[in-house]
This record gives structure tokens, sequence and C-alpha cells, in this order.
């Protein structure tokens, strides 16, 4: 016997889930398998202005299924599916002193033709089946950007900054969940207000929603939180990280941003004399510095924008990291732009190896090094060393991918040049990635040959040149 179906805690609530929003009204998935959430808990994050989300689901599959579950899907609206940045999936295995977190891949579903609410489903493919009867919990973490929408829209530079967030005092979920609660946490208790659905509680920096019992698939209570948000809202809307490879012991890195505040844009004119003398409530969102985390043993390193070097930057090294505190010449205010340049050189022996079947590759840290900021539109290129062959890079998540020839001083047939881009990165990004390729020594050759060449060639011209002339003035 199949269990009984969840029948609706309390009226109010199925009240609620009849007026639940227009956008996502109940679907109809195939339940090809009998999964079912025993318990969600979501927990918001909404102290930055990137909001990061927690899922621990608790899921099921019913002991009257018929067949095995290889995945489980995860339901997000098209505005969410627009905004995220990446989904990652861990499932808790083994018992309560030997547990560990297993990661689990997760792709776009294919499915979304089928989900008649326009949900967009992504899949968390399980390591090892769930036989009927059997249960397993699972840690999600997304991650939203650009998702706070401030209001007021404009604010002048002694006022905070407000912002908007939307999401769902429920878990959106092609499933039934039996018991679900939302916890969402903001930087500071000043919160103008939020959406209650009973039982909703605040305490301190935290709202909670919950416990709701008994939700039918696609359930959804749109909520609305206003609060302050003082946090640099740093969105870098273009980088352009460039990789040089040379064998001869360096790695040059140049990266080019394109830096936005993003947050409520400055109303009114800029007082520098307010700015300085209130430093705590002046310009609140305002930020004027930024980290950026490289690698240790950095050398050479400078930051500069187009009108020259910019002297205002502290490094600091260490054995695990280095950090590079950056200060525009100007502070930034809601909607204003800067550019800059920073570049550094890395010792070759720290990212180029050998593998075992001979090929060399380079293993670098993929994302911006700039800490809690979101990239627009992201582009590394790996500028190999010239005659190189096969590159082929390894990334591990999707990314555009292309190759090109670049060209510096004495090359002659060009570097081969992998490009990689993606767009709305942020610090969970920031994973290794390697680019592999096949290079023979003897090209190491070609640099100092063509040096010596051209000499050779630059005597024999002026040899030339000499006898010509002596020629010429005999003759004449
Ligand atoms: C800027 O700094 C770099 C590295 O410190 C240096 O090589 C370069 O000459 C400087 N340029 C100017 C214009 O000062
Ligand atoms: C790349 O470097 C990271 C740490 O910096 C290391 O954990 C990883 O194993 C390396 N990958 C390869 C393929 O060498």
């Amino acid at each position: 016997m199949p269990p009984p179906l969840p029948t609706l805690a309390t009226p109010t609530l199925l009240l609620i889930l009849l007026i639940a929003s227009p956008a996502v009204s109940c679907s109809s998935l195939p339940p090809e398998d009998g999964i079912r959430i025993v318990s969600a808990e979501k927990r918001i994050d909404l102290t930055a202005p990137i909001v990061k989300v927690f899922l621990t689901l608790k899921v099921e599959n019913a002991p009257a299924a018929n067949d095995d579950a290889s995945r489980v899907l995860l339901a997000f609206t098209p505005t969410e599916a627009q905004h995220l940045s990446i989904v990652k999936a861990t499932r808790a295995e083994g018992k309560r002193k030997k547990k560990s977190y297993v990661p689990l891949p997760v792709e776009a579903s294919d499915l979304d033709t089928t989900a008649t609410n326009g949900a967009r489903l992504y899949s968390v493919l399980l390591s090892s089946p769930l036989k009927p009867g059997e249960a397993t919990t699972l840690e999600v973490l997304y991650v939203l950007t650009h998702s706070l929408e401030p209001f007021p829209a404009e604010i002048s530079q002694s006022e905070p900054q407000l912002v908007y967030y939307r999401d769902s005092a429920v878990l959106l979920s092609p499933y039934h969940v039996l018991e679900q609660v939302t916890y969402i946490k903001m930087p500071s208790n000043r919160i103008e207000s939020f959406t209650r659905f009973d039982p909703t509680s605040r305490a301190g920096t935290e709202v909670k929603y919950g416990t709701y019992h008994n939700q039918m698939p696609s359930s959804y209570l749109p909520i609305l939180v206003h609060y302050e948000n003082n946090r640099p809202f740093a969105v870098v809307e273009e980088l352009v990280r460039k990789v040089e490879i040379s064998h001869w012991g360096n790695i040059q890195i140049t990266e080019q941003y394109k830096l936005k505040h993003g947050g409520a844009r400055h109303k009114g004119v800029f007082s520098r004399l307010e700015y300085q003398s209130r430093p705590s409530i002046s310009g609140a969102s305002s930020f004027k510095n930024l980290l950026a985390r490289l690698p240790p043993r950095v050398h050479s390193v400078y930051y500069r924008d187009e009108i020259g070097n910019i002297s205002s930057s502290h490094l600091r090294t260490d054995s695990h990291k280095s950090e590079l505190e950056i200060e525009p010449r100007y502070p930034l205010f809601g909607g204003w732009h800067c550019t800059f340049i920073i570049g550094y050189g890395l010792p070759l022996q720290d990212f180029v190896f050998e593998s075992v079947d001979g090929r060399r590759y380079i293993n670098l840290t993929f994302g911006c090094p700039l800490l809690d900021t979101v990239v627009d539109d992201l582009t590394i290129k790996v500028v190999l060393p010239e005659g190189s062959k096969n590159p082929q890079p390894v990334v591990p998540f999707v990314t555009e991918k292309h190759l090109e020839t670049s060209y510096s001083y004495l090359d002659v047939v060009g570097r081969p040049t992998v490009v990689l881009k993606k767009k709305n990165v942020v610090g969970e990004h920031n994973v290794p990635f390697q680019v592999y390729y096949e290079f023979n020594p003897i090209f190491m050759l070609a640099e100092p040959l063509m040096l010596i060449s051209a000499a050779l060639l630059f005597f024999i011209a002026c040899i030339a040149y000499l006898h010509m002339n002596l020629s010429i003035g005999k003759s004449s």
C-alpha cells in the first residue's frame, strides 16, 4: 500500500497555497520515481551583495516506489535561474563520527519543457541510486547575483542603502515536502519590513519562516524583505585575465578590470569634506578599497589606470597567499565606474608541471582574485609558449572555449592561446583549472637563435652597405 497522500495541515496554509504567486502555479511533473522531501531547511544569507542559499534536504524514495531513484530535482523560478551563478551539492555519507560529504554533479535538466509552471529544473545526480524505502541527506549551495534591488534606487551621500529581496517562504520543489523551515539572515537588525506567513518570527538579524507541513509540489509563497545593506556592491562588469607562460621561468599575469558600484545610485554632489569628517555615516554604502587574493611568491606587482601607476596599494605575503589591497583614486559611490589593471609575475615551477603522459600543463585558479565581487563577464586567455601543440583546457564547469593565436616580439608562428569565457562568476568559481599542451624543448632555442641570426644579418647588412658605399663612391 502506498502511504496516504499528505494532507494540508491547516486551512490557513491551504488558503495561502491557493493564492500562491500566479507566476508559479501547481505543475504536473511526471513523478517517475517516488521521491519526496521528508524535511527541508533553507538558509538564505543576505549579509553580502551576493545572495547565498544553503539547503539541507532529507529526501526519501517512497517504500512503495517501483524504481530506484538516481537523481533529485531542484526547482528555480525563471528569475532565479537568470541570476543563478552556481549550484553545488554534496551528499552526507557514513554515520555520525565518520560522516563525510561527497560532492555530486549537478546539471541543468532537460525536463524544463515538462514543468508547466515555467520552473527551471536542475538534477543532482546521486552517486548511488536510492532504493525504495531508502533516505539520504543532500546539502545544496546556490548563489544568486544581482538579486538585491536597491530601494530607494537613488540615495544621497548621507543616506544608508536599503534593498529589497524577493523569494518564497517555502521551498519551490517538484516534490511533496513534509516539513520545512526557512531562515533569512541579514547584516544588521535594521530591517524595514518583511512579509509574514504564520508562523513567522524574528530574532535579532534573523527572520524565520515555518515550520510548515505537508506542502504540495510546486508550492510558492512570495515574500519580500526590505532591509539595510551597506556592504560594497562591487561589480566587475568585465575582466580580462591574460596569462603568459615563458619556459624561461616566469608566468606573467595581466588583469584588466572594469569595475562598477552596483548599489543605489548616488544623488546630488559628492562632498569630500563631509565624507572625510563623518566617515561612519557619510557614504556608508560607498567603498574606497578592495582586496585581491593572489598566489604566494608573486613578484613585480603593479597596479595602474589610464593616468599611470597608483601607489596606494599594499601587498602582504605569507607562505600560503598574498593579499593586495588596492585603493582607486576616488571612493566609489552607487553607479560610479573605474577601470584599472593589475599585473604580477609568478614562478613557473609553482604552476607548470609535466603530466604522466609527457604533456605539460598549467594549473591555475579560475575566477577573479578580488574578494566578494561578482564578475559579469570573465575572459581568461592562456598564452602558451611558441611551438606548443594540441592545447586542451580542463575546467570543472561549463565555459565557452576557443583557440586563437597571439603574437609578441620575435614570434614567427605565433603563440597558441586558449580563451575561456564565462558570465556571472563569483568566489565559488575560484577553483583550479588546467590547460594541457605538448611542447618540444627544441623550441626554447628558437628565440635565442632568432636573436643571433638577427645580429648576424645586421652585421652582414652593415658590411654589405659599407662595401656598396665604397663601390658607389668609386664609380661616380
Ligand atoms: C609602474 O610600476 C611598474 C612596476 O612597479 C614599473 O615597472 C613601471 O615602470 C611604473 N611605471 C610608471 C609610469 O611609473
Ligand atoms: C592544482 O592545484 C591544486 C592546488 O593548488 C591541487 O589541489 C590540484 O591537485 C592541482 N591539480 C593538478 C591536476 O595538478
